[in-house]
């Protein structure tokens, strides 16, 4: 009965660890700063300088086409996605996040 209380008390320890690292890597992916998610989720389509990899994107490089999105369309472009490539990101990365990208994609002009 003494070892069922141990192993018991030990799998629920275990547990309790199981717990904590996951958790614990959710802050750790929350920290990454813009450009290590850019290099990771958008520069395969999107090139590391913006320029586009992929028909159909747009060049962040370009100030004209800077003046022409607001912020506000960059957001809700990268949260809800565009047109049939761009996927919505609204569920994978916080609102901070997002505003951040938004940031590192106007750094890329040239
Ligand atoms: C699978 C390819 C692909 C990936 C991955 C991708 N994008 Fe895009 N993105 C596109 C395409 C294509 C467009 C042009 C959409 C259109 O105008 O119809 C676009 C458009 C955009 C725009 C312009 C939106 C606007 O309102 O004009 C921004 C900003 C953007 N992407 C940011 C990102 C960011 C940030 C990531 C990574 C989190 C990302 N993209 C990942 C393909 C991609």
């Amino acid at each position: 009965m003494r070892r069922i209380a141990t192993v018991f008390t030990f799998g629920v320890a275990l547990a309790g660890l199981t717990v904590v690292a996951p958790s614990g890597m959710t802050q750790v992916e929350a920290a990454p700063s813009a450009a290590r998610i850019y290099a990771s989720k958008c520069a395969s389509c999107h090139a590391p300088d913006g320029k586009g990899n992929i028909g159909g994107t747009p060049n962040f490089r370009d100030g004209g086409w800077h003046a022409s999105r607001s912020d506000d369309n960059l957001i809700a472009s990268i949260r809800d996605g565009k047109g049939n490539l761009m996927p919505a990101w609204g569920k994978e990365l916080t609102p901070a996040q997002i505003i951040a990208l938004v940031r590192h994609v106007r750094s890329l002009k040239r």
